[in-house]
């Protein structure tokens, strides 16, 4: 399945990004479409939370934006309902989840399929749902980092488009992974949704396939095991 119904276009995606806190990885893209990494407009800026500062960053680069409150509806549904009238009200291709702490439900999914991004803070499918960073250093993994990958119906379980990974440091804080992370989803989300507005994506089954993309050898390693000497390189 190719989710890009678009294919390579020339006129920029047209996204939708919910948010629900800070808005660092909204921040990330706006920056990418402004400087042209990114050929995307953001038509609207929804927050299930009036309080979030993603809000003040949608104003101050003059983008539509609005809250939406899960208490003024009946029911998820009816929610998923609303959001995704008004997304598609916007003419939105691509919706972006980004620190959008809802799960999605049926209704959006089916009135966007395979066109729902979200960005994880973890490399999944380990240590889905929330809190995620203190869980891989309570776990004592070596390695963590971040997920862009599609919606699905499970929770943050949908195909995987790209990964990166960042060390775990010994003497770490769970704030310090948190912000060695977040630097990489600052790098990745657009990329991402850059590589969907090209037209490089193809789903099969639970892989999605970048088109054109450079292969990668090799394998990292942390700590790095200097028992046989120095590792060269
Ligand atoms: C990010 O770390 C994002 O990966 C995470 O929330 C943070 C939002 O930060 N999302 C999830 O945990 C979703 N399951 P931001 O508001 O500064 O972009």
């Amino acid at each position: 399945m190719n989710p890009n119904f678009q294919g390579k276009h020339k006129l920029p995606l047209r996204l939708g990004v919910l948010v629900s806190g800070s808005g660092t990885n909204l921040q990330s893209i706006i920056d990418a479409i402004e400087s042209k990494r990114l050929n995307a407009v953001i038509k609207t800026v929804i927050s299930d939370n009036p309080q979030a500062f993603a809000l003040e960053r949608a104003k101050k680069h003059g983008i539509q934006h609005e809250v939406i409150l899960k208490k003024d509806f009946p029911s998820r549904d009816a929610f998923d309902s609303s959001l995704s009238e008004r997304l598609s009200g916007h003419g939105v291709e691509l919706v972006v989840l980004a620190g959008f702490m809802r799960i999605i439900s049926k209704v959006m999914l089916e009135a966007f399929p395979m066109r729902i991004m979200n960005i994880h803070p973890s490399l999944l499918p380990s240590f889905p749902g929330l809190d995620v960073q203190k869980k891989a250093l309570d776990f004592g993994v070596k390695f963590s980092g971040c997920t862009v990958h599609f919606v699905d119906e499970g929770l943050d379980s949908g195909p995987i488009i790209i990964q990166a990974a960042v060390p775990v440091n010994d003497n770490d804080t769970v704030e310090d992974l948190k912000k060695r992370i977040l630097a990489e989803e600052h790098r990745i989300y657009p990329q991402a949704i850059e590589l969907f507005a090209e037209g490089r994506l193809t789903i099969k089954g639970r892989r999605v396939f970048v088109s054109r993309s450079e292969d990668v050898a090799g394998a990292l390693e942390n700590p790095r095991a200097s028992i046989f000497g120095d590792i060269p390189g």
